[in-house]
């Protein structure tokens, strides 16, 4: 665990020589949403591969890279591509990047991802602010010895999304005269979808929507003391909600149309935290 805390800080120390200003978010972009970066200026992107300790990616036209620049008006950290648990990543590495933000000196996490809406009121092409979670079926990311110099042992998970940016966000939505949902996101592992009563028992516990990500992230910045937002771009109807059967395309394409207003939306929050 030692040399993992090492690693993160022989990271940093390659990132500060190539960057030369701390940013004052960092986003993690999620599936269908990584042409963030388009809307960017003045960036310095660089690949996974080029990064030391970064988890190697053997993924076929996976491209992960960390994209440093100026949104809004203030510089910033995107991060497209993230390591998903379901693509065989074990936890220390999903979170790897989350940590090496903090330890850059980035207090503020923004998270997106896309999501199935579980709340009958939702649709595809919605946008909902996350209030809560449900990680029951996550590996907590913070399993094994407590690295001291991160945080406690036993973080407090009362308040991991930020009220005061949740309301901020929201706002930030009303200026764009765009609607916006709020809601509960459940963590699955995947790479399966979920089944129909899978997705009625995560409604009974309080789920609006459910993915795949975001979750381990949001722990682990929490345990640190980042300030956190959440947003899922809801890509399809979750399973059984509707008579339709589910597939990775639809959700890759419903983030692609929602691409402009996620733009807009973002880059306002960007601007407008506090
Ligand atoms: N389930 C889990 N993850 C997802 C879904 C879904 O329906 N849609 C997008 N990511």
């Amino acid at each position: 665990m030692d040399n993992y805390y090492d690693k993160l800080k022989e990271t940093a120390d390659y990132i500060r020589q190539r960057i030369h200003r701390t940013p004052y978010i960092a986003i993690v972009l999620g599936s269908g949403l990584g042409n963030l970066a388009n809307y960017m200026s003045n960036t310095i992107e660089i690949p996974y591969e080029e990064i030391p300790n970064f988890p190697r990616t053997t993924v076929v036209g996976h491209d992960g890279r960390l994209i440093f620049g100026e949104l809004g008006g203030r510089y910033i950290v995107a991060m497209k591509g993230r390591f998903h648990y379901y693509e065989g990543w074990n936890m220390e590495e999903v979170v790897f990047p989350i940590r090496l933000f903090k330890i850059l000196g980035v207090n503020n996490l923004f998270l997106t991802n896309a999501a199935g809406g579980i709340n009958t009121q939702f649709r595809p092409g919605d946008l909902m602010l996350i209030k809560d979670h449900i990680g029951f079926f996550a590996e907590n990311p913070l399993r094994g010895a407590n690295i001291d110099e991160l945080g406690p042992r036993f973080p407090d998970m009362s308040h991991v999304y930020d009220r005061e940016l949740l309301e901020m966000a929201a706002e930030c939505s009303m200026r764009l005269r765009s609607d916006i949902r709020r809601g509960i996101y459940a963590y699955t592992k995947g790479p399966s979808f979920e089944t129909p009563s899978e997705i009625r028992a995560l409604k009974y516990f309080g789920a609006d929507a459910v993915g795949m990500s975001t979750v381990p992230e949001a722990i682990t910045a929490r345990h640190m003391g980042m300030k956190v937002l959440g947003i899922s771009c809801i890509t399809n109807m979750a399973a059984g909600v509707l008579e339709k059967t589910l597939n990775h395309e639809e959700v890759i394409e419903a983030g692609k149309k929602v691409e402009r207003k996620f733009a807009a939306l973002v880059t306002e929050i960007v601007k407008s935290w506090p």
